[in-house]
């Protein structure tokens, strides 16, 4: 809406309508042409990691594929570092997304492996957000190459209960050279036992179950959906599973961007996520995702914006984040630009002039 306002009171959208109308405030903000959107709602990243994977990306651009064994390199690091190390890098990256517009943001275990790492994973991502999800089912450690079984078993039972006080969701990275459909399900389940809620990594490297054991498991979210059947896209059409479509990853990976296209006029619920990580996208950046979701995966600007909003919050089963309806968190972007639809049109240039977290003022310029 143009020359729109919109008042907060205690920290909660209370008014919205035509400026002419706004009730009196006690302090004023004017926009003065430029647009404001609900903060951005990052419903993937992995944030609680040591080190970085740089020169398997040169390597990468250099025609080598994207495998999931990569992690393992991440895994040594995140091992190896102090409690202080990892929460000073998670503490940098969420601020880095905070100022780029990110209000919301989901974190991920899965780079620590052993009962101990992975405790210690979820309860420094608990600090910087109440979106923790467990991944100790991201790839078998090198300990356990001889005896799978045993892992899953591990993350079923030890590994998960040390996890389950700390976290919100469980996550398993559903994939050759990951976790195969029985081994999922076994994960899924365990963690819903414990009393969380599941969401999956699917087919990201290839076609293969994930998208489905995602849905039979009532998962909030199937994410990446890269390589996806007609039979996915119905059984996400026909479920509360939203797609969460992860573009960075195809950029930083060289892989086919998914048909965002597709999935809408089936009717799935399309969410856009960052999956900052170091190793498959290392982007904190919302902005690029929905340039590349507007370019590459045949979203027009106001579908990629929504995904990246209202959709992140689906994806998350939060309504209270991703839209400025009355009684909604007040988490508000003001871009340096008249409309949404110049974080596509112009691609790469920092346009996030403020950032507003429950009606505080926490990043950008205040003048704007
Ligand atoms: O979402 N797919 C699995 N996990 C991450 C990649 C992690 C890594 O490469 O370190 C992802 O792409
Ligand atoms: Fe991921």
């Amino acid at each position: 809406m143009a020359s729109a306002a919109l008042v907060i009171d205690a920290g909660r959208v209370a008014w919205t309508g035509p400026a002419s109308r706004a009730p009196a405030a006690d302090e004023m903000v004017d926009a003065d042409g430029r647009a404001v959107l609900p903060g951005f709602v990052d419903s993937h990243a992995h944030l609680v990691f040591a080190g970085e994977r740089g020169a398997e990306f040169e390597a990468r651009m250099a025609g080598l594929p994207y495998m999931a064994g990569g992690i393992r390199g991440t895994v040594a690091a995140t091992r190896s570092a102090t409690d202080a190390e990892l929460s000073a890098n998670l503490r940098a990256l969420a601020a880095e997304m905070l100022s780029q517009g990110i209000t919301t943001f989901e974190c991920k275990s899965g780079y620590g492996l052993t009962v101990a790492d992975e405790a210690r994973s979820v309860a420094l991502a608990a600090q910087v957000t109440p979106e923790v999800t467990y991944l100790g089912a991201h790839v078998v450690p090198p300990e356990f190459e001889r005896d799978p079984a045993g892992y899953v078993d591990l993350v079923c039972g030890e590994m998960l209960a040390a996890c389950a006080p700390h976290a919100r969701w469980v996550d398993v990275f559903c994939e050759r050279g990951a976790f195969g459909a029985d081994e999922a399900r076994a994960v899924l389940r365990a963690g819903q036992a414990a009393g969380l809620q599941p969401r999956v990594h699917a087919n990201q490297l290839g076609p293969g179950p994930g998208v489905q054991v995602a849905v039979q498991a009532g998962a909030a979210s199937a994410d990446h959906c890269t390589y996806l059947s007609d039979a996915d896209i119905d059984a996400l059409a026909s479920s509360a599973t939203a797609a969460t479509l992860l573009p960075g990853v195809e950029f930083s990976t060289r892989q086919p961007y998914p048909d965002a296209r597709r999935l809408l006029e089936a009717g799935v619920t399309v969410a856009i996520a960052t999956d900052c990580n170091p190793g498959s996208c290392f982007t904190s950046s919302m902005p690029f995702c929905i340039a590349l979701a507007v370019r590459e995966m045949r979203m027009t600007t106001r579908e990629a914006v929504w995904a990246a909003t209202a959709g992140g919050a689906r994806a998350l089963r939060r309504d209270d984040v991703g839209q400025l309806g009355i009684g909604a968190r007040a988490d508000l972007i003001m871009l340096s630009a008249p409309s949404h639809a110049y974080l596509a049109y112009r691609p790469g240039v920092p346009q996030i002039a403020a950032v507003w977290q429950a009606g505080q003022f926490v990043a950008g310029l205040r003048s704007g």
